[in-house]
């Protein structure tokens, strides 16, 4: 094709929204300029925010702790668990994904209370899915509120950038306003909170997991890419950890919250972490439409009806 065809065609696709599949590269544009949520707070180190949740020997702290990698191998996954509750806040976590052949690798940064509320526990979840495909990690996003486990609110989306070249900022905000999933900044998921989706909004302390392990049979189509361990050990690194917002005592049965060390922003009821900005917003929207290809409110092959909240939009 001529150049000056090839430039038609391509400012005409830009117009039409489909600039990813001509663009030079690996085919993403820049990302969107947000505020950058992530500098508001000061950084945990894992001997202060965190303990052993399992696979101790698996559990490596570098740089005097203020990161850690963790293993997934034939013997075990690992994980940490954070020392304390939390009742509301933002959570934070840096993280630097296993490269290579990882199908059926799971790196999870999460909160759940499931060890206190087994019947009627509640998680807010980050998923990060290997892929038999070099480069193809997946981020699921899921929340679960009140037990409603039969009920799983996944959104999946694919990156702009390869996860496994460098650390990139995964966190959320969560608070009586809203969930908000966040990567490098960029808002990928807002859950609000409304009358529609009250019942099943996560309202109780959860801790805050960090963990590696071996999703063969959950993650990949019922097993249909397990884990090859000939590639093992799979090493994830995770660290810049905030966890900011309000701390649940259980001997006190009370929640005591702190602003952020760093700064003086309230991540539960500051007006940044309230409502997104229209900054945001765009952000989201660029998010969304460039690199969402799941949404269980688009599901309609699973839903016969659809949950309340997908119609309230
Ligand atoms: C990004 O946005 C901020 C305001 O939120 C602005 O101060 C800054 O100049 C912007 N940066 C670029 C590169 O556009
Ligand atoms: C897994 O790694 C741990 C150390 O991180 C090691 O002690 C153990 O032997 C390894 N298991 C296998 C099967 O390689
Ligand atoms: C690690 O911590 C120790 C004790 O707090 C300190 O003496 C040492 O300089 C630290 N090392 C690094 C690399 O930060
Ligand atoms: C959570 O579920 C329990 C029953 O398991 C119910 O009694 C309670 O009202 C529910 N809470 C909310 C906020 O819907």
């Amino acid at each position: 094709m001529a150049l000056l065809q090839q430039k038609l065609l391509a400012s005409l696709l830009v117009i039409f929204g489909i600039s990813a599949a001509v663009s030079a590269g690996n085919g993403h544009d820049a990302a969107p300029n947000v505020t950058r949520l992530t500098d508001l707070f000061g950084h945990l180190t894992f001997n202060h925010g965190f303990t052993e949740f399992f696979g101790g020997s698996n559990i490596q702290p570098i740089n005097n702790g203020s990161y850690a990698n963790l293993i997934l191998n034939k013997s075990s996954g690992s994980g940490l668990v954070s020392q304390s509750k939390y009742y509301y806040g933002f959570f934070s976590a840096a993280i630097k994904l296993p490269s290579g052949y990882t199908s059926g690798v799971v790196v999870a940064f999460y909160m759940s209370n499931a060890d206190l509320f087994p019947h009627n526990h509640d998680e807010i979840d980050i998923e990060l899915l290997g892929h038999e495909k070099r480069k193809d990690w997946v981020l699921q996003t899921n929340m679960y509120g009140n037990g409603s486990v039969s009920t799983g609110r996944e959104e999946k989306f694919r990156l702009w950038f390869d996860p496994t070249e460098q650390y990139h900022h995964y966190s959320f905000i969560w608070n009586r306003h809203h969930i908000v999933f966040l990567v490098d900044n960029v808002p990928v998921r807002e859950i609000l909170y409304n009358d529609a989706i009250s019942s099943v909004y996560p309202s109780k302390p959860m801790s805050v997991y960090a963990t590696i392990w071996d999703g063969s049979e959950w993650a990949t189509h019922g097993g249909k890419y397990p884990v090859d361990y000939k590639y093992a050990p799979f090493v994830v690194s995770f660290g810049e950890m905030e966890m900011d917002g309000c701390t649940f005592d259980p001997k006190k049965k009370g929640v005591s919250c702190s602003k952020g060390s760093v700064s003086s922003r309230d991540p539960v009821d500051g007006e940044e972490f309230a409502k997104l900005s229209e900054q945001q917003r765009m952000g989201m929207e660029w998010a969304r439409k460039k690199l969402m290809f799941y949404s269980y409110c688009k599901d309609s092959s699973r839903f016969k009806v659809l949950p309340p909240e997908c119609k309230a939009k």
